[in-house]
């Protein structure tokens, strides 16, 4: 494994990050392809045997049982002091008032529900999902403020916004005189490349740290665009995202892996581990083998012209994912 600074903070995380929304309870939430505990808990010790350090849920993941599988499986498997554990706040836990969003009451809340869950008293890395046009920016950033201050949190981040938006956040925080985001977890891979527009030059220019999710295109990086998969075929987020015109990417993937003797997951995560400023994918591991892959990315690297190979197909899509 390889380990680097989490964007400018002192913090060490694993290069590969586990991406822990594959682990659940399946008929909670909105993911049915999710694993159980049973079949998580050896794929979350491997990650750790291999010396992942890095792991992302959210209190949304199948309904908070997500992170009630990690902090169990982690707590059984690995030193507190040594991991780097990552939870989310905004999706909608309930239905009714104050059920999502950043509020502060919502914050505040979620929070505790999270750590109770984790069976921990604080998480290294506290993650709003996404942005809520509903609070004002003041409000959510002083509330995570006050959960960095209270002990609960180490670091904060954010996921999938506009950089617009990210600014904003990051500006009125720095106004106050309150904790900063750290890294920004967006949607960025070989199939969805709009990020390199504003997002990575701003978190590069701001020394923010960048996990990207579903780094292998939630699987189309890695079979033929026509297969499809148990997962695939229920992952009703995962079909809003990509279009008919990405298959040709898809197949160089193919072609360069063939050609390499490499699987195509090493291929797509190679690319995306190579990007300046890419700290660590947040990968979905369904299987031992997926691991293995993930890790061995790390000793892949891309001639020019595979580079050229994988990005010139590449058409602009239309944004999608932030709400
Ligand atoms: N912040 C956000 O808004 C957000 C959104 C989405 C995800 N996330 C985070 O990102 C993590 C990863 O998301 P993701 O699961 O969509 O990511 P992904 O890594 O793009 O997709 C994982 C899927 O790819 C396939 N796969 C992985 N490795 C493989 C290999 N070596 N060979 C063949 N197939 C392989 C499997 O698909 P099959 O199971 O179909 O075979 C697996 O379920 C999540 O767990 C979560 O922590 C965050």
């Amino acid at each position: 494994m390889e380990y680097t600074k989490l964007g400018s903070t002192g913090l060490d995380v694993s290069r590969i990050c586990l991406g822990c929304m594959s682990y659940g309870t399946p008929d909670r939430g909105s993911h049915p392809w999710t694993l159980e505990e049973d079949a998580a808990r050896p794929l979350i010790r491997a990650a750790v045997e291999a010396g992942v350090t890095f792991f992302d849920t959210a209190n949304v993941y199948s309904d908070g049982t997500s992170e009630e599988i990690v902090g169990r499986a982690l707590g059984e498997y690995a030193p507190r002091e040594e991991i780097v554990l990552a939870t989310k706040v905004h999706g909608r836990m309930r239905p009714g008032p104050n059920g999502g969003g950043l509020s502060r009451k919502a914050v505040l809340t979620e929070i505790d529900a999270s750590l109770r869950r984790l069976g921990t008293d604080y998480v290294d890395l506290y993650i709003v999902h996404r942005w809520d046009p509903h609070t004002p920016v003041e409000e959510t950033m002083e509330a995570l403020h006050d959960v960095v201050r209270s002990g609960k949190a180490r670091y904060i981040g954010a996921s999938s916004m506009y950089a617009w938006q990210f600014s904003k956040a990051q500006y009125t925080a720095e106004r106050h005189g309150w904790t900063k985001f750290v890294s920004m977890q967006n949607h960025y891979n070989l199939l969805h490349r709009e990020e390199e527009r504003e997002m990575l030059p701003l978190c590069a220019d701001q020394g923010v740290g960048v996990t990207p999710w579903s780094p292998l295109a939630r699987g189309r990086l890695t079979r033929d665009w026509d297969a499809g998969s148990a997962r695939q075929d229920t992952d009703e987020f995962g079909g809003t995202l990509y279009l008919e015109e990405d298959r040709v990417i898809v197949e160089a993937v193919a072609s360069i892996a063939a050609r390499r003797g490499l699987s195509r997951a090493q291929i797509a995560l190679a690319w995306l581990l190579g990007k300046p400023g890419v700290t660590a994918p947040v990968v979905g591991v369904g299987k031992e083998a997926h691991l293995r892959d993930a890790v061995a990315a790390l000793d892949v690297r891309l001639t020019e012209e595979e580079l050229k190979e994988l990005e010139s197909p590449y058409r602009p899509h239309a944004v999608v994912g932030f709400s």
